[in-house]
């Protein structure tokens, strides 16, 4: 007889703990070969899904939406939803969802760990050491930029971007600038020792400017030449939000003239696919989009993602809705 449950496809390898706990709502397709599924590949696969486990990676657009009539939400195993077309899905009668705040104080450490090996040349200096040329101490070896006490921006002030201007205020007594679409709250802006300034401020007083703003149409290339162009040569710039907030070859450019002094990047305009002048350039921290990678972490993404499906498939409404 065939299953009265709710089909769900889960897009990628995830905890065996979760497909279980899933099994038990949902008939479940998994993917435990990893198999990296392209747009019409997908859509084969959600042909016969009610709903499917997302992580980011997968676009979810008004044609794929065509091709699924019958799915009904995506789970987003991630808080950043730019591979989900809201309006799309929002017309096709698709819920979306994603995870926020299970990752929050993860991916600040993360923020703040980056910032930190970038500032202070951590693995150009491994790699220095690792390839056998450390023959002596010098006065000037990897001489970084300072952290404590300096300058720190950040653009984007979500939960993220707050996260990580606690660990600098209170943690290495930074001066700690923000910009945003809107004002934080003063009793939050007090609480976090920030002050808000205009972008062209933040360009111009950052030491270290940490990205943590979401991608959308408006947040495309935020950060390219003139921006740069802005910042202190001595500065360094931070992006743990998403690839296409920055102009990668104008990146790759400035640091290759030492026109601002480092980067530090977990996301990439085209990632996997790293920009080459990157790869060539010694002064950037490459790290591949692993800022809320910690076990128990991805476990808490993995397992609100599942939530929000059991949540809507048994009660009617989802925990953290992107759309209504
Ligand atoms: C997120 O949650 O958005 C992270 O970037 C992981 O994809």
């Amino acid at each position: 007889m065939p299953s009265s449950k709710p089909r769900i496809l889960i897009a990628r390898r995830i905890f065996p703990e979760v497909v279980q706990r899933l099994s038990q709502h949902f008939e479940v397709q998994a993917n435990d070969d990893d198999v990296q599924w392209n747009a019409q590949q997908l859509a084969a696969q959600l042909q016969d899904k009610d709903g499917v486990l997302t992580t980011g990676g997968q676009r979810i657009d008004a044609p794929l939406l065509a091709a699924c009539p019958r799915l009904k939400i995506v789970a987003n195993m991630a808080v950043g939803y730019n591979n989900f077309d809201v309006p799309a899905m929002t017309a096709a009668g698709v819920q979306g969802t994603n995870t926020p705040d299970v990752l929050t104080e993860t991916t600040a450490d993360f923020g703040f760990a980056l910032l930190m090996a970038t500032a202070r040349r951590m693995t150009e200096s491994e790699h220095y050491l690792r390839a056998g040329l450390w023959k002596n101490w010098s006065y000037d070896m990897f001489a970084g930029s300072e952290v404590h006490g300096s300058t720190l921006g950040i653009l984007g002030m979500g939960r993220i971007g707050q996260g990580i201007a606690r660990r600098g205020a209170h943690g290495f007594g930074m001066r700690v600038i923000y910009h945003n679409r809107s004002r934080l709250a003063a009793e939050l802006e007090a609480e976090c020792r920030a002050s808000y300034v205009d972008k062209d401020q933040l360009l111009a007083e950052a030491d270290h400017l940490v990205l943590v703003l979401p991608y959308t149409p408006e947040s495309h290339h935020a950060i390219g030449a003139a921006e740069l162009a802005r910042m202190k040569p001595t500065a360094t710039l931070i992006n743990i939000a998403r690839g296409g907030i920055v102009d990668d070859a104008a990146l790759a450019q400035a640091l290759a003239e030492r026109r601002i002094a480092a980067a530090g990047l977990d996301v990439f305009e085209s990632e996997p696919a790293v920009h080459p002048g990157l790869l060539q350039v010694p002064n950037v921290v490459l790290t591949p989009h692993i800022a809320s990678a910690t076990v128990p972490t991805r476990l808490a993404m993995a397992n609100l993602a599942a939530d929000n499906l059991i949540a809507f498939f048994t009660q009617g409404w989802a925990l953290t809705p992107v759309n209504t």
